[in-house]
C-alpha cells in the first residue's frame, strides 16, 4: 500500500494581520565606515585590535548595505518581506555621540525609511546594536552615567526625525550581550574584562533605556509602539537531577534573564546580584528602578536556542541537532515567551530574532528551512494558546559581518558574495516567501 504525502500535509494558519519579516544590524551590513561624516563607533576600534575577530575582518565593509540599499529594499520587496527591523547607527547621526548633527547621516535613514514605505514594507527601528561612538567609550562608555544622557538625547532626537513614518521602535538590542560579552567575556566591543563593570554596564544600558522611554513617550502617538529586545533562552541544567548543576543553571538565569526582565518589568533587580556586586548598589542611584520600570507597549525576544549549564558553566549540548553555532531546540521558544507572558505580563511580544547559520555557503539551505519552520510551529502554539505574538523577524535578511566570527557564520536568507557584494536569495528566502504570501506554514 503506498500514501500520497500529501494527504497529511496540514496548514497552519498565522492571524490575519501577523507581521512577517526581516532583520539586520548596522554595523554588520552597513560599511561605509567612514562615508558621510561617520566617525568610529566602539566596533569599528575593537575590530583593530589585533587577534579579536576571526580572520582580521571587520565590518568596514561589512555586506556594502550603505551603498546598496535600494537595491536591499528592492528585493525585499520581491520577497514579499512586510517588515523590517534595522538598527540606526549612533555615529552616522551624532559622530561624537552629543552634540553637532551629521545632515548626511540623517538624510541616509530618512530615505531608507522613505523606500521602504513606498515598497510597503514597515520600517521597525533599533536604537542601539551595540554601535557606541567610540568618543563615548573613551570617557568610560555604559560604565559613566554621561553615556546614559547621551543615549537619551539621540533617541529623542531619532524619535522626532523618523516619528512621522515609523510606528515600531526598539530602544536597545540585547543588553545583556553588551553588557557580558562586551565587559566581561571581552569577546565583543569594548573589550573589557570585569564582571563588575558588566552589571554597571547592564544598569546603565537599562537606565538609557528607562530615559530614552521618557524623552520619547510624550512626543508618541497612540499608534507608536516603543519597546526593547532581550536575548532570552530558558537556562537548563545538564544534568537535572544533579543539585550542583540545578543550582549552577538558576545562578546563571538570574543574569541572563531575570535581571532584565525584573528590572523592567518590577523595577527591581534579583537581590543575588545585588548582594554580589556591592557597587552595582553604590551605582543604582535614587529613581533609577522607576526610570527602567517605565511601561513599555512591547517586548522584543530574540531565540536561538537554550543555554545548557553544569558547575563549569556554558556547556555544549549532545543530542539534539546542531547548527554551525547551537542547538536547535525550538520549543525552547515556546517555553520562554510562556514564561515571560506569564510572570511578567507585556501587552505584545513580538519575536525580534530567530534563525540560524549554517555550514555550508549553499544556496540550498534545506536546514534552514526546517529550524525556521520548527520555530513558527512553536509561534503557532502560543497564538492558539491566546499569546500575543504579533510577528517574526527572521535573521538575518542577508549573510553579514557575525560579530567576532568575521564572515564565517552565514545567518542569511540571501546569500551575499564578500568579493562582489552580489546578492542571492537562497531556498529559505523563497520559502518563507511562500509562507508570507500563504500567511501560513505547511507542515
Ligand atoms: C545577536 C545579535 C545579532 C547576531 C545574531 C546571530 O542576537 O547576537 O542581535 O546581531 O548576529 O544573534 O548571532
Amino acid at each position: 500500500m503506498s500514501f500520497n504525502m500529501d494527504t497529511f500535509m496540514r496548514q497552519l494558519n498565522f492571524p490575519r494581520h501577523f507581521r512577517w519579516g526581516v532583520a539586520t544590524s548596522a554595523y554588520q551590513i552597513e560599511g561605509g565606515a567612514e562615508a558621510d561624516g561617520k566617525k568610529p563607533s566602539i566596533w569599528d576600534a575593537f575590530c583593530r585590535m589585533p587577534g579579536v575577530i576571526l580572520d582580521g575582518k571587520s565590518g568596514v565593509n561589512a555586506t556594502n548595505h550603505y551603498f546598496l540599499w535600494k537595491q536591499d529594499i528592492q528585493l525585499m520587496k520581491e520577497l514579499g518581506i512586510k517588515t523590517y527591523r534595522f538598527s540606526i547607527a549612533w555615529s552616522r547621526i551624532f559622530p561624537d555621540g552629543v552634540g553637532e548633527v551629521n545632515p548626511k547621516g540623517v538624510a541616509f535613514y530618512d530615505a531608507l525609511i522613505d523606500a521602504l514605505l513606498n515598497a510597503g514594507i514597515e520600517p521597525m527601528i533599533t536604537l542601539y546594536h551595540w554601535d557606541l561612538p567610540q568618543i563615548l567609550q573613551e570617557k568610560g562608555g555604559w560604565i559613566s552615567r554621561d553615556t546614559v544622557s547621551a543615549f537619551a538625547q539621540y533617541a529623542q532626537f531619532c524619535f522626532l526625525k523618523y516619528r512621522d513614518r515609523v510606528h515600531l521602535w526598539i530602544t536597545h538590542n540585547e543588553p545583556w550581550v553588551a553588557a557580558k560579552l562586551g565587559h566581561e567575556w571581552g569577546v565583543h566591543a569594548p573589550g573589557l574584562r570585569s564582571n563588575e563593570a558588566a552589571v554597571i554596564a547592564a544598569h546603565h544600558l537599562l537606565l538609557s533605556h528607562g530615559m530614552a522611554l521618557q524623552s520619547m513617550r510624550p512626543l508618541a502617538t497612540q499608534s507608536q509602539k516603543l519597546g526593547i529586545a532581550l536575548n532570552l533562552n530558558p537556562v537548563c541544567p545538564e544534568n537535572p537531577s544533579r543539585e550542583a548543576d540545578i543550582q549552577a543553571a538558576h545562578k546563571y538565569e538570574l543574569f541572563l534573564n531575570d535581571f532584565f526582565l525584573k528590572g523592567l518589568f518590577k523595577g527591581v533587580y534579583p537581590t543575588e546580584i545585588l548582594a554580589e556586586f556591592p557597587a552595582l548598589s553604590r551605582a543604582i542611584h535614587p529613581q533609577d528602578m522607576d526610570l527602567i520600570h517605565t511601561p513599555i507597549d512591547f517586548i522584543g525576544i530574540n531565540y536561538y536556542t537554550r543555554t545548557l549549564v553544569n558547575t563549569g558553566g556554558v556547556v555544549a549540548p549532545q543530542g539534539n541537532p546542531h547548527s554551525s553555532m547551537w542547538e536547535f531546540y525550538p520549543q525552547g521558544l515556546r517555553e520562554i515567551v510562556e514564561r515571560v507572558w506569564n510572570d511578567y505580563h507585556p501587552k505584545e511580544i513580538f519575536i525580534t530574532e530567530n534563525g540560524t547559520a549554517l555550514e555550508s555557503e549553499s544556496l540550498v539551505d534545506l536546514k534552514r528551512i526546517e529550524y525556521i519552520q520548527a520555530h513558527l510551529i512553536e509561534i503557532h502554539k502560543l497564538l492558539a494558546n491566546s499569546i500575543c505574538v504579533s510577528g517574526y523577524y527572521a535573521w538575518s535578511f542577508l549573510d553579514n559581518f557575525e560579530w567576532a566570527h568575521g564572515y564565517e557564520k552565514r545567518f542569511g536568507l540571501v546569500h551575499v558574495d564578500f568579493g562582489t557584494y552580489q546578492r542571492i536569495p537562497r531556498s529559505s528566502a523563497l520559502w518563507y516567501k511562500q509562507v508570507i504570501n500563504n500567511n501560513s506554514v505547511e507542515i
